[in-house]
Protein backbone atom coordinates (compact mmCIF):
# COMPACT_ATOMS: atom_id res chain seq x y z
CA UNK A 1 0.00 0.00 0.00
CA UNK A 2 1.26 3.52 -1.40
CA UNK A 3 -0.11 6.45 0.73
CA UNK A 4 0.65 10.21 -0.77
CA UNK A 5 0.93 13.16 1.50
CA UNK A 6 0.82 16.44 -0.15
CA UNK A 7 0.31 20.21 0.47
CA UNK A 8 2.14 23.42 1.80
CA UNK A 9 4.84 24.50 4.23
CA UNK A 10 3.65 23.96 8.16
CA UNK A 11 -0.09 21.97 6.87
CA UNK A 12 0.86 19.76 9.44
CA UNK A 13 1.64 16.71 6.44
CA UNK A 14 5.00 15.98 8.36
CA UNK A 15 3.08 14.86 11.84
CA UNK A 16 -0.02 13.37 10.18
CA UNK A 17 1.79 11.40 7.92
CA UNK A 18 4.67 9.98 10.26
CA UNK A 19 1.31 9.29 12.39
CA UNK A 20 -0.51 7.35 9.42
CA UNK A 21 2.45 5.12 8.86
CA UNK A 22 2.55 4.43 12.15
CA UNK A 23 -0.96 3.56 12.57
CA UNK A 24 -0.53 1.23 9.56
CA UNK A 25 2.63 -0.11 10.11
CA UNK A 26 4.50 1.12 6.59
CA UNK A 27 7.58 3.03 6.22
CA UNK A 28 7.92 6.64 6.35
CA UNK A 29 9.64 8.97 3.92
CA UNK A 30 9.93 12.54 4.46
CA UNK A 31 10.70 13.12 1.11
CA UNK A 32 11.09 17.29 2.11
CA UNK A 33 14.15 16.04 3.64
CA UNK A 34 16.22 15.61 0.85
CA UNK A 35 15.95 18.39 -0.91
CA UNK A 36 16.71 19.69 2.39
CA UNK A 37 19.91 17.68 2.28
CA UNK A 38 20.76 18.72 -0.98
CA UNK A 39 20.40 22.46 0.23
CA UNK A 40 22.58 21.83 3.71
CA UNK A 41 25.46 19.91 1.55
CA UNK A 42 25.63 23.10 -0.80
CA UNK A 43 25.69 25.69 2.00
CA UNK A 44 28.26 23.18 3.80
CA UNK A 45 30.12 23.59 0.43
CA UNK A 46 30.22 27.16 0.11
CA UNK A 47 28.19 26.81 -2.95
CA UNK A 48 25.29 29.17 -3.72
CA UNK A 49 21.98 26.94 -3.99
CA UNK A 50 20.99 28.78 -7.28
CA UNK A 51 23.97 27.13 -8.56
CA UNK A 52 22.30 24.73 -10.72
CA UNK A 53 25.49 22.20 -11.76
CA UNK A 54 26.57 22.26 -7.79
CA UNK A 55 23.45 21.22 -7.00
CA UNK A 56 23.02 18.42 -9.46
CA UNK A 57 26.05 16.96 -8.71
CA UNK A 58 25.01 17.24 -4.51
CA UNK A 59 21.75 15.97 -5.68
CA UNK A 60 24.24 12.86 -7.05
CA UNK A 61 25.43 12.83 -3.21
CA UNK A 62 22.32 13.07 -1.37
CA UNK A 63 23.47 9.78 0.75
CA UNK A 64 26.29 11.86 2.30
CA UNK A 65 24.24 13.74 4.63
CA UNK A 66 22.09 11.68 7.27
CA UNK A 67 18.69 12.84 7.26
CA UNK A 68 18.34 13.19 11.08
CA UNK A 69 20.89 15.78 10.84
CA UNK A 70 19.31 18.36 12.96
CA UNK A 71 20.60 20.99 10.91
CA UNK A 72 18.24 19.90 8.16
CA UNK A 73 15.15 21.82 10.07
CA UNK A 74 17.03 25.32 10.11
CA UNK A 75 15.48 28.18 7.96
CA UNK A 76 18.59 28.34 5.89
CA UNK A 77 18.03 24.63 4.75
CA UNK A 78 14.62 25.14 4.36
CA UNK A 79 15.19 28.31 2.04
CA UNK A 80 18.02 26.91 0.19
CA UNK A 81 15.94 23.49 -0.37
CA UNK A 82 13.10 25.26 -1.85
CA UNK A 83 15.74 27.05 -4.77
CA UNK A 84 17.10 23.54 -5.59
CA UNK A 85 13.63 21.88 -5.47
CA UNK A 86 12.93 23.79 -8.66
CA UNK A 87 15.90 23.03 -10.05
CA UNK A 88 15.06 19.71 -12.70
CA UNK A 89 18.19 18.03 -12.96
CA UNK A 90 17.94 17.79 -8.63
CA UNK A 91 14.39 16.42 -8.92
CA UNK A 92 15.32 13.68 -11.33
CA UNK A 93 18.07 12.54 -9.42
CA UNK A 94 15.86 12.28 -6.29
CA UNK A 95 12.74 10.81 -7.99
CA UNK A 96 14.48 7.46 -8.42
CA UNK A 97 15.49 7.66 -4.90
CA UNK A 98 12.00 8.28 -3.53
CA UNK A 99 10.24 5.32 -6.15
CA UNK A 100 12.75 2.93 -4.66
CA UNK A 101 12.08 3.43 -1.13
CA UNK A 102 8.41 2.47 -1.94
CA UNK A 103 8.98 -0.21 -4.00
CA UNK A 104 11.93 -2.01 -1.45
CA UNK A 105 9.90 -1.71 1.45
CA UNK A 106 6.76 -3.26 -0.21
CA UNK A 107 4.67 -0.13 0.65
CA UNK A 108 5.49 3.14 2.53
CA UNK A 109 3.50 6.54 3.10
CA UNK A 110 5.71 9.66 1.23
CA UNK A 111 5.37 12.93 2.30
CA UNK A 112 5.69 16.00 0.03
CA UNK A 113 4.47 18.17 -3.13
CA UNK A 114 4.89 16.01 -5.94
CA UNK A 115 4.03 12.60 -4.08
CA UNK A 116 0.44 12.37 -6.19
CA UNK A 117 1.12 13.96 -9.25
CA UNK A 118 4.78 12.66 -9.72
CA UNK A 119 6.76 10.10 -7.61
CA UNK A 120 3.78 7.94 -7.17
CA UNK A 121 1.10 8.78 -9.29
CA UNK A 122 -0.64 5.22 -8.64
CA UNK A 123 -0.56 5.47 -5.29
CA UNK A 124 -3.56 3.37 -3.30
CA UNK A 125 -4.23 6.87 -1.31
CA UNK A 126 -3.83 10.41 -2.24
CA UNK A 127 -4.28 12.89 0.39
CA UNK A 128 -3.67 17.03 -0.43
CA UNK A 129 -3.04 18.98 3.41
CA UNK A 130 -3.52 22.23 3.81
CA UNK A 131 -4.87 25.18 6.17
CA UNK A 132 -5.00 29.06 5.90
CA UNK A 133 -1.77 30.86 5.55
CA UNK A 134 -2.14 32.64 9.11
CA UNK A 135 -2.61 29.43 10.76
CA UNK A 136 0.08 27.50 8.92
CA UNK A 137 2.36 30.76 9.67
CA UNK A 138 1.26 30.94 13.38
CA UNK A 139 2.36 27.01 13.71
CA UNK A 140 5.73 27.76 12.45
CA UNK A 141 6.13 30.52 14.42
CA UNK A 142 5.08 28.82 17.68
CA UNK A 143 7.66 26.30 16.58
CA UNK A 144 10.12 28.69 15.97
CA UNK A 145 9.81 30.61 19.51
CA UNK A 146 9.71 27.41 20.92
CA UNK A 147 13.29 26.55 19.49
CA UNK A 148 14.29 29.64 20.56
CA UNK A 149 14.56 31.25 17.25
CA UNK A 150 14.10 35.27 17.47
CA UNK A 151 11.68 36.27 14.74
CA UNK A 152 8.31 38.03 14.25
CA UNK A 153 5.11 36.39 12.87
CA UNK A 154 5.34 39.13 10.16
CA UNK A 155 9.00 37.68 9.00
CA UNK A 156 7.41 33.94 9.32
CA UNK A 157 4.44 34.63 7.11
CA UNK A 158 6.12 36.79 4.48
CA UNK A 159 8.43 33.67 4.40
CA UNK A 160 5.51 31.14 3.98
CA UNK A 161 3.97 33.36 1.08
CA UNK A 162 7.27 33.15 -0.36
CA UNK A 163 7.94 29.53 0.31
CA UNK A 164 4.23 28.74 -1.32
CA UNK A 165 4.79 31.09 -4.61
CA UNK A 166 8.09 29.09 -5.42
CA UNK A 167 6.73 25.72 -4.80
CA UNK A 168 3.35 26.46 -6.65
CA UNK A 169 5.11 28.53 -9.27
CA UNK A 170 7.82 26.63 -10.53
CA UNK A 171 7.55 24.69 -13.97
CA UNK A 172 9.52 21.51 -12.86
CA UNK A 173 6.84 19.13 -10.94
CA UNK A 174 4.74 22.86 -8.81
CA UNK A 175 2.78 22.31 -5.89
CA UNK A 176 -0.48 21.39 -6.66
CA UNK A 177 -3.41 18.65 -5.68
CA UNK A 178 -3.48 15.80 -7.47
CA UNK A 179 -7.06 15.42 -9.56
CA UNK A 180 -8.01 12.31 -7.24
CA UNK A 181 -6.28 13.12 -3.99
CA UNK A 182 -8.81 14.02 -1.05
CA UNK A 183 -8.72 17.20 0.01
CA UNK A 184 -7.77 17.58 4.35
CA UNK A 185 -8.04 21.51 5.62
CA UNK A 186 -6.25 21.13 8.62
CA UNK A 187 -7.07 24.73 9.82
CA UNK A 188 -9.97 23.90 12.42
CA UNK A 189 -8.61 20.50 13.16
CA UNK A 190 -5.60 19.60 16.00
CA UNK A 191 -3.25 16.88 15.38
CA UNK A 192 -5.75 13.79 16.47
CA UNK A 193 -8.57 15.32 15.25
CA UNK A 194 -6.69 15.11 11.38
CA UNK A 195 -5.26 11.73 12.19
CA UNK A 196 -9.00 10.45 13.12
CA UNK A 197 -9.78 12.32 9.42
CA UNK A 198 -7.45 10.88 7.51
CA UNK A 199 -7.21 6.98 8.75
CA UNK A 200 -11.59 7.61 7.45
CA UNK A 201 -10.55 8.59 4.33
CA UNK A 202 -7.61 6.01 3.74
CA UNK A 203 -9.93 3.05 5.23
CA UNK A 204 -12.64 4.05 2.77
CA UNK A 205 -10.48 3.97 0.14
O1 LIG B 1 8.53 19.80 3.37
P1 LIG B 1 9.79 20.60 3.56
O2 LIG B 1 9.55 22.00 4.04
O3 LIG B 1 10.80 19.88 4.38
O4 LIG B 1 10.41 20.71 2.09
C1 LIG B 1 11.50 21.57 1.81
C2 LIG B 1 11.39 22.05 0.37
O5 LIG B 1 11.60 20.94 -0.49
C3 LIG B 1 10.03 22.62 -0.01
O6 LIG B 1 9.98 24.02 0.06
C4 LIG B 1 9.84 22.18 -1.43
O7 LIG B 1 10.25 23.19 -2.30
C5 LIG B 1 10.76 21.01 -1.62
N1 LIG B 1 10.08 19.74 -1.84
C6 LIG B 1 9.69 19.41 -3.11
N2 LIG B 1 9.14 18.20 -3.39
C7 LIG B 1 8.93 17.31 -2.40
C8 LIG B 1 9.29 17.64 -1.06
C9 LIG B 1 9.86 18.88 -0.82
O8 LIG B 1 9.85 20.21 -4.03
N3 LIG B 1 8.40 16.12 -2.70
Amino acid sequence: MIIAVDGPVAAGKGTLARRIAVHYRLEYLDTGALYRAVGLKLLRDGHDPHDEEAAVNAARHVGEVPLDDPALRDEATGEAASIVAANQGVRAALLQYQRDFAKIKGGAVLDGRDIGTVVCPNADVKLFVTASAEVRARRRFDELVAKGVETTFEAVLEDLHARDTRDMGRGAAPLKKADDAHLLDTSKLDIEAAVTAACMIIDAA
